[in-house]
């Protein structure tokens, strides 16, 4: 049984994705698992039945990687790989398609606009923003915060759009949820799958970004969160809603903001190949709930299918 990590890749995730594969490798590995990477952007998928490869651990983020592509590639080599199917992670990565599926299975998620013009942004700017509070621009299909903007002012449509439509020819506006920022892993399949810890993240200043989430030391993860039991375990039970909807299996963290004024949470997305760098929110859930680091990739590995 030979296992590749499947890292890097093409999207504006890679270097993410060569922090996450790197983690898994070498937990892979320590536990004696004959586990190698490989990088989709050097190397041709075909080359790992060459290779004798049997199983992928996908630790790519992003499109080509998290999109069902990779999937359905594996799906057609029969090497049997890890997390949530093509249609699943297909239906995941696309911020617009998920909002979709959730408002028809009845699961609450805040409200938006699909934008195909920086006037049509504008416009939404006026329909979505609360008085005094930002409305969201970004990338229907895109990870870790990349070409989003908090928009506080008209004015800043335009830039907003512009930026957005640069990483994704899908654009969406949603409206911002001002108060908590949770996120909840959901492991297992079916109706084994259940939620891990809820972690609450206080960002300096609330921005969660690109920088904050891999690179500073000042963001807080408050794990257990510290929200009432009861708050909890409704988020979590949510969470296990949201993957169920998208039809996930394996493995996926689900991204949820709780309105601070009528302590509503909101489903912002489904990650269907979250994180696992050393700053990730998955393996710190997993661990407050007593499993390491290694025996989540092992885990996650073990439930690898076709
Ligand atoms: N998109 C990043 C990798 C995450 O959700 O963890
Ligand atoms: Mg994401």
């Amino acid at each position: 049984d030979k296992v590749a990590v499947l890292m890097g890749g093409q999207s504006g995730e890679r270097e993410v994705s060569l922090m996450s594969g790197a983690g898994v490798l070498q937990a892979l590995q320590s536990l004696g698992v004959n586990a190698h990477t490989f990088d989709p952007s050097q190397r041709d998928l075909s080359e790992l039945k060459k290779d004798g490869f049997t199983r992928c651990f996908i630790a790519l983020h992003g499109r080509f990687g998290e999109d069902g592509t990779v999937q359905g590639a594996l799906e057609l080599l029969g090497i049997a790989y890890t997390g949530p199917g093509v249609m699943a992670s297909s239906m995941a990565i696309d911020k617009i398609m998920t909002k979709r599926l959730w408002l028809a299975d009845g699961l609450p998620t805040p409200a938006w606009r699909k934008v195909t013009s920086a006037e049509a942004t504008l416009v939404a700017y006026a329909e979505l923003a609360q008085p005094g509070q930002p409305m969201i621009v970004k990338p229907a299909r895109e990870g870790s915060t990349l070409g989003l903007t908090k928009v506080t002012a008209a004015g800043q449509c335009a830039g907003a759009y512009a930026l957005a439509v640069g990483m994704d020819d899908e654009v969406l506006c949603e409206q911002f949820v001002s108060g908590d920022e949770v996120t909840i892993p959901v492991l297992g399949s079916g109706a084994l799958a259940r939620a891990l810890p809820v972690i609450r993240i206080v960002a300096p200043d609330g921005n969660y970004d690109y920088q904050n989430k891999y690179f500073t030391n000042t963001t807080q993860y408050l794990v257990p969160c510290g929200l009432p039991e009861g708050e909890e375990a409704a988020i979590q039970a949510l969470a296990l809603k949201a993957y169920n909807s998208l039809q996930c299996r394996g493995w996926a963290r689900a991204d949820v903001m709780i309105d601070a004024a009528s302590r509503k949470p909101y489903l912002l997305e489904i990650n269907t190949s979250p994180g696992m760098t050393s700053h990730s929110l998955v393996p710190m859930s997993a661990k407050a709930a007593g499993i390491s680091y290694a025996a989540l990739c092992l885990q996650i590995l073990q439930a690898a299918t076709l």
